[in-house]
C-alpha cells in the first residue's frame, strides 16, 4: 500500500505549510484536499450553477466531470488558470457550501484516493483521516488556538495586499469553525487514532519535526 500521512484541522491551523514541509522533506506528493472544494465551487459559478442543496445532482456531476491541473501556483481548469477565484471571498464561501453536499463530497472521493501514488502523499484537509484514507499510517489533526489562526490569517492576506481587520477576521474563523465541527456531513474532529498537535507555540520546522518522528516510529 501507498503510505498516506493526514493532516487535518480547522481552518488557518497551518494544515498546508506544514504538508508542505513534511512532504518536502520525505519526497512525498501532496493533496490539498481544501483546494479541489474550492475548485468545485468555482467550476459550477462557471456553469451557472446555485450551490444549494437542491442542485445536488448537478453539482455532483460537475465535481465529478472536473478538468484539472495542479502546476505549482497555478491551478488549471478547463486550461483556464482559477487561482485567484478560487482564494477570493466568495471563492472561500462557496468552497464551503459545495463542500456540505453529500453527493459532491462522494463524487470527490475516487479523485482524492487515486492521488495516492509511490512514494507517498501528504494529504490536508477536513476529513482526510476519518473519510478519505481511514487506513493511513499517521494522522494529525493539527489545531492552534483561534487567536493564533487569526493572527496567521491576517498576515497572509494582508502580505497578499488585501485590506482586513483582524477583528472580524477572527470572528468569521469562530464561526466558520462552528460550522465544519457542527454539520451533518463529514463534520470536523479528529480520527479515533489521531495525533493531536497543537501548534500555538511551535515554530513550522518544530511541527515537521514532530510529525516526521511519529512516522518514523
Ligand atoms: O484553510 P481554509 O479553511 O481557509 O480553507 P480550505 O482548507 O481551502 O477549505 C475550504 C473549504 O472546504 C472549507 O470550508 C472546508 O470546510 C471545506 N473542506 C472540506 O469540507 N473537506 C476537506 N477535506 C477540505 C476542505
Amino acid at each position: 500500500a501507498v503510505p498516506v500521512i493526514c493532516i487535518d484541522g480547522p481552518s488557518a491551523s497551518g494544515k498546508g505549510t506544514l504538508a508542505a514541509h513534511v512532504a518536502k522533506q520525505l519526497g512525498f506528493h501532496v493533496l490539498d484536499s481544501g483546494a479541489l472544494y474550492r475548485v468545485a465551487g468555482v467550476a459550477a459559478r462557471q456553469r451557472g450553477l446555485d450551490i444549494a442543496p437542491e442542485h445536488a445532482p448537478a453539482l455532483a456531476d460537475v465535481a465529478r466531470s472536473l478538468q484539472l491541473v495542479f502546476d505549482g501556483e497555478r491551478v488549471l481548469l478547463d486550461g483556464r488558470d482559477v487561482a485567484a477565484a478560487m482564494r477570493s471571498d466568495a471563492g472561500s464561501r462557496d468552497a464551503s457550501l459545495i463542500s456540505a453536499i453529500p453527493a459532491v463530497r462522494d463524487a470527490l472521493l475516487q479523485w482524492q484516493r487515486e492521488r495516492a501514488a509511490l512514494p507517498g502523499l501528504v494529504a490536508d484537509g477536513r476529513d482526510m483521516g476519518t473519510v478519505v484514507f481511514p487506513d493511513a499510517p499517521l494522522k494529525v489533526f493539527l489545531t492552534a488556538s483561534a487567536e493564533h489562526r487569526a493572527e496567521r490569517r491576517y498576515k497572509q492576506l494582508i502580505s497578499q495586499g488585501f485590506d482586513v481587520k483582524l477583528a472580524s477576521l477572527r470572528e468569521e474563523l469562530e464561526a466558520r469553525d462552528l460550522r465544519d465541527t457542527t454539520r451533518a456531513v463529514a463534520p470536523l474532529k479528529p480520527a479515533v487514532d489521531a495525533k493531536v498537535l497543537d501548534n500555538s507555540d511551535l515554530s513550522v520546522a518544530e511541527a515537521t519535526e514532530q510529525v516526521l518522528q511519529w512516522w518514523r516510529q
